[in-house]
């Protein structure tokens, strides 16, 4: 049984420990970004289950530069689960809860940079397709996606994501 809850400040070192050893198993160098997690607009969720931390979402504000002006979205990553408990659900429940809360907020979009396999569950769709160009140059079209949370606003998305502040 998986409880899905805010982060707290006394999560933080459990977090990057589940982020070493998430990205290291696939080669990776990423590691829990201290800089996003200061932030109060983000959200931040850990999965927790007997007192252990076995996973953790972040989801933080993405400007989308369109012909018509700025537009404020949120950006999906990272995500990380335990690779002892990974295939159990735990990163879906992480991601359709985060997900949930901004549908609720009103937020238009979110974006991620990940596994083209993975997002699509989520709704996501390739970016390019979309007219969502990365910030980042080299980022492959299908690791860059897109998901519209309000597709009353989809016709009006489009130009130049960038994660705020990075
Ligand atoms: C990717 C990750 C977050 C998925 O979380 P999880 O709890 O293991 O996954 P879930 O149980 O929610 O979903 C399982 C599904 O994800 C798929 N999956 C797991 N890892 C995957 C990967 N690296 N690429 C593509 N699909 C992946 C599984 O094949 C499975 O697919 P199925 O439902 O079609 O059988 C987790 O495996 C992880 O932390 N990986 C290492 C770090 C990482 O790559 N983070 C994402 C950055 S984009």
């Amino acid at each position: 049984m998986v409880d899905i809850r805010p982060q707290q400040p006394e999560d933080l070192e459990a977090i990057a420990s589940i982020n070493a050893a998430a990205f290291a198993e696939h080669g990776g160098t990423a590691s829990f970004d201290r800089f996003r997690e200061e932030r109060t607009d983000i959200i931040s969720l850990v999965a927790e289950s007997g007192g252990k931390l076995l996973g953790h979402v972040l989801f933080s504000p993405v400007i989308l530069d369109t012909p018509d002006g700025p537009v404020n979205g949120m950006g999906l990553g990272q995500l990380a689960v335990d690779p002892a408990h990974q295939n159990q659900g735990i990163g879906t429940e992480l991601s359709e809860t985060g997900l949930a809360q901004l549908r609720e907020t009103g937020c238009p979009f979110v974006i991620v940079i990940g596994h083209a396999k993975y997002y699509p569950r989520f709704g996501f769709e390739i970016g390019a397709k979309n007219g969502f160009i990365c910030q980042w140059e080299g980022i492959p079209d299908d690791s860059f996606m897109v998901l519209f949370l309000d597709e009353s606003r989809r016709s009006e998305l489009a130009g130049t994501a960038r994660f705020d502040g990075l």
